[in-house]
């Protein structure tokens, strides 16, 4: 069966195309390259000993995307990564994050709404909870105003399949995913940032690399038992395996409703200082770092509560953070020392 990965050969794109391919799907994956090297291809063949096919489609090109499915008009399933996502940046150009991650969802379920039925797996984000009210977050906690054009366009992107869906033959899962780390158990893959990293656990490997002076900690005067912000953290590979489930569960006709929505976290929170002690443990390190003010925008918990996607979806994360952490390491480190 053919599945079609956008963005497969991004970060959380990888490690999902690695999956699908160990489940036996064959696979072909859209990217643009924006922020994604070819190379990739060759880390997935290394796990998996298996090529997927790849097309470089910037989904903003509706033709390209039309003729892809004229193409490719045996795709059963679709998971659609491919976006934009640095938070800072979307403020600074929201045009690009709505043209980028609305035209490319709005052409793509265009294509799949002619089709008699269509799967249809949506990389959706934490964020649009907001700072919840409630830990830990259900499903049904209120979605709050976003706080950037970024987490806008995932709740935008949301609505646009939530209306959809309602009136075409294409059903959906949307997975709320918490804070994705680590990287394949190979190091064949894993997260590549361009520049400096925003992220927590990018910025703390290149620390860890000499690559950076030091980790800035925003914030130690949060009301948490350390004072760092609390985050659920987990391992990509965790999230990825997620992905099959959620797909499997729309191709064999499981689902219960048109479109169902999944957190995916570990369900445990952990604050900056903890990550920053699991980096040190699993890598035997010194991490230097400073307490800086806290970064604006940033919220002072969020952490799942995964009981839906463990009885429902029957998925449950299975790594740790400090498994997440030590393949974080050794990726960075393979990647500096090439
Ligand atoms: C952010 C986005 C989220 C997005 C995710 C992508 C928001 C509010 N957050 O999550 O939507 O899906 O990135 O991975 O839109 N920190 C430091 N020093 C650093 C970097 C981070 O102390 O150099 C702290 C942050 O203040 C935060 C925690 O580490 O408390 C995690 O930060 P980060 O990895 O950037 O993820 P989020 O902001 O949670």
């Amino acid at each position: 069966m053919k599945i079609l990965v956008t963005g497969g050969l991004g970060f959380i794109g990888s490690h999902t195309v690695v999956e699908l391919q160990n489940e036996g799907f064959e696979v072909v994956i859209i990217d643009d390259l924006s922020n994604a090297s070819e190379d990739v291809i060759q880390g997935i063949v290394n796990i998996t000993g298996k090529k997927p096919l790849f097309e470089k489609i910037d989904l903003r090109e509706k033709a390209a995307v039309k003729d892809f499915f004229k193409k490719y008009n045996d795709v059963a399933g679709v998971i659609h990564f491919a976006a934009s996502k640095a938070v800072g940046e979307s403020v600074e150009n929201p045009l690009l994050y709505y043209e980028n991650n609305i035209s490319s969802l709005v052409y793509l379920l265009q294509e799949l709404k002619e089709k008699p039925e269509a799967s249809f797996i949506f990389s959706s984000s934490c964020t649009v909870y907001g700072q919840a009210e409630k830990m830990p977050i259900t499903e049904d906690a209120p979605v709050q105003a976003a706080m950037s054009p970024y987490g806008n366009t995932k709740q935008i992107g949301e609505e646009i399949i939530n209306d959809t869906a309602k009136v075409t033959n294409i059903s959906a899962i949307l997975l709320r995913y918490f804070n994705p780390v680590g990287a394949h158990p190979s190091a064949e893959i894993g997260e590549l940032p361009l520049g400096v990293p925003q992220n927590l656990v990018p910025f703390i490997t290149q620390t860890g690399m000499g690559l950076r002076q030091e980790l800035s900690v925003f914030g130690n005067d949060y009301p948490t038992p350390d004072g760092t912000a609390v985050r659920d953290y987990i391992h990509v590979v965790d999230l990825a395996k997620a992905h099959v489930i959620a797909l499997q569960r729309l191709l064999n006709k499981k689902n219960v409703q048109k479109v169902e929505t999944f957190n995916l976290g570990t369900g445990t929170g952990s604050s900056v200082l903890e990550v920053i002690h699991s980096f040190e443990k699993v890598s035997d390190k010194k991490l230097p770092y400073i307490i800086k003010p806290r970064r604006e925008g940033d919220i002072t918990e969020a952490y799942a509560n995964t009981d839906k996607a463990n009885n429902v979806l029957g998925w449950k994360a299975q790594l740790t953070l400090d498994e997440a952490m030590s393949s974080a390491w050794e990726w960075e480190q393979k990647v500096r020392n090439k």
